[in-house]
């Protein structure tokens, strides 16, 4: 219900400005306002000093253990996933998260980033500088 009225009022609004939109733009507002995003950026540079000791076995899970002991650079790698999965808890405010490696990201087959958990229909995007990783995760909750 409340959707439907914010909906109405963002529509009333845009109407009043003599503004047209498109069915197509109405529908999408309708879709997005149960949608949360989240967004997290990491130093690489502090990644570096944890990669000894058990540190990855508290963040990645089976199959990224597997995929960070083959990439040509791990750092940006592990950097990544941690960036993706704090976005991911950001969007999960009512889920707090206290495990990572139950969180899978893969790469598809265009190198496109992919998450496994548990039923959640989540997307991620992850970016790399030198010394920064950030990501960008939303949510259909
Ligand atoms: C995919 C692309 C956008 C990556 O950009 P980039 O500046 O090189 O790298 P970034 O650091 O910003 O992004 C890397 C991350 O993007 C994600 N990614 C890779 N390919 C992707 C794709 N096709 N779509 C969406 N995300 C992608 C991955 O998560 C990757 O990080 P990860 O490997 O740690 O998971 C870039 O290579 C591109 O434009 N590709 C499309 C064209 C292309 O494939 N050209 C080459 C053949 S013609």
């Amino acid at each position: 219900m409340f959707s439907l009225i914010y909906v109405s009022v963002i529509a009333g609004e845009l109407m009043h400005y003599k503004y047209r939109p498109s069915s197509s733009y109405l529908i999408g507002a309708a879709l997005s306002v149960n949608n949360r995003i989240g967004v997290d950026l990491v130093d690489n540079r502090r990644i570096k000093k944890y990669l000894s000791g058990s540190f990855l076995r508290h963040i990645l899970s089976e199959e990224e253990l597997a995929e960070y002991s083959v990439r040509k650079d791990p750092i940006t790698y592990v950097a990544g996933r941690i960036a993706a999965k704090e976005a991911i808890l950001k969007c999960l405010v009512d889920r707090p998260i206290t495990d990572f490696t139950k969180i899978t990201i893969t790469n598809g087959p265009f190198g496109e980033p992919m998450v496994h958990f548990e039923d959640y229909v989540i997307q991620v995007s992850i970016s790399h500088e030198k010394d920064y990783t950030v990501a960008v995760a939303l949510i259909q909750a």
